[in-house]
């Protein structure tokens, strides 16, 4: 009768094992069979009742069985061992050879660009690139670059202040001119500095007005500098800007901190200077303001004119790129459209 449930007990944990999903199914099959309160523990303790050759016959018998269901599972926790790790490898599997996700680029701001391009061309003639604050003192902006008292350009309606004050306040730098007084002060003489930057005027926008815009300023002080200088470089500047076969012309203008002044324009590079729309039929167009160096700048910038001169150019960013890549409204620069930025 014990015989049968020894070989009964035997079958069931070999099914129940081949049945088990898991170690732990497996492990539980262990407990129910093996265990203190299991069924082939049970078992054995019912052979105190029996005579002593039974008892040794049985003990045999249920050894045996105990070693069999060891051995059975024993090999069957390996084989789910086995079976776990491989579905772990499975799903924890890398192809490296498929493809990455791919992710969007930014571009750089084409005003950026123009300013890295202009910047470029001066340092290859030995200008260093310095930068000034976009807040400045009036001082700075106006009185030191010689502007006289009652100038216009002074005015609320044309200049950013900070306060309501017209005298000993600050300001949105109305040009980049004001790093020309910074360097004079900071580093003396001789001087040779290109410096980009952002200005503000309060100009209504429309399609060549902007009230925050960029200007390359350029400074060069030393002795026996003289406006052939001034000529020279900026038709260098142009052709590396513009082209090889670009020309330049000189108009006499007015700027309280340069004495000459002029204003400069390039021959138009889309038409060569026949006329066309991009130079309204005059085949030049304008990009910038120079002159040599008034005195007196000179003086605030406390170098002596007697020794010393210079010329001074103020070029507009936007007025470079706009002509350099076809773009008919200022505003365009301004508006972060990705369809826009992204063509530079
Ligand atoms: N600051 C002038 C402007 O904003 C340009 C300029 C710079 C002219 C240097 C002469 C010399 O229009």
């Amino acid at each position: 009768m014990q015989h049968e449930n020894l070989k009964q007990i035997l079958e069931d944990a070999k099914g129940q094992l081949q049945e088990a999903k898991s170690e732990k199914d497996a492990e539980e099959v262990r407990i129910r069979t093996l265990g203190k309160k299991g069924s082939l523990t049970d078992i054995l303790r019912s052979m105190g009742g029996m005579s002593p050759e039974e008892r040794k016959e049985f003990g045999k018998l249920a050894n045996e069985t105990k070693a069999e269901i060891e051995k059975y599972l024993a090999e069957r926790m390996n084989e789910l061992k086995k079976a776990a790790q491989e579905a772990q490898l499975k799903s924890e599997k890398i192809d490296v050879t498929e493809n990455g996700k791919s992710f969007e680029l930014g571009s750089k701001h084409p005003l950026t660009v123009t300013i890295e391009e202009m910047t470029k061309v001066f340092r290859s003639m030995g200008y260093s690139i310095v930068e000034g604050p976009e807040i400045e003192t009036v001082w700075h902006n106006f009185d030191a670059l010689n502007s006289p008292k009652n100038h216009p350009s002074r005015d609320m309606s044309d200049t950013f202040y900070l306060t309501e004050e017209l005298e000993d306040n600050f300001l949105l730098r109305t040009h980049t001119s004001p790093v020309q007084i910074r360097t004079m002060l900071e580093k003396g003489a001789p001087i040779k500095i290109a410096a980009p930057g952002r200005c503000f005027r309060c100009d209504t926008p429309d399609a060549t007005h902007s009230p925050m815009f960029h200007q390359v300023e350029g400074l060069v002080i030393g002795e026996g500098i003289s406006m052939a200088d001034l000529k020279g470089t900026l038709h260098a500047f142009a052709k590396a800007m513009f082209g090889s076969d670009t020309r330049i012309k000189l108009r006499p203008s007015h700027f309280p901190f340069t004495e000459p002044s002029a204003e400069v324009d390039v021959s138009c590079f889309k038409c060569g200077g026949k006329g066309c729309n991009v130079c309204k039929d005059s085949g030049w167009i304008e990009v910038l303001g120079c002159g040599m160096v008034h005195p007196n700048v000179i003086r605030a910038g406390r170098l002596d004119p007697e020794k010393y001169s210079g010329f001074a150019f103020g070029i507009g960013v936007e007025r470079v790129a706009m002509l350099k890549y076809g773009v008919d409204d200022i505003r365009l620069f301004y508006e972060n459209d990705m369809r826009f930025i992204e063509q530079f």
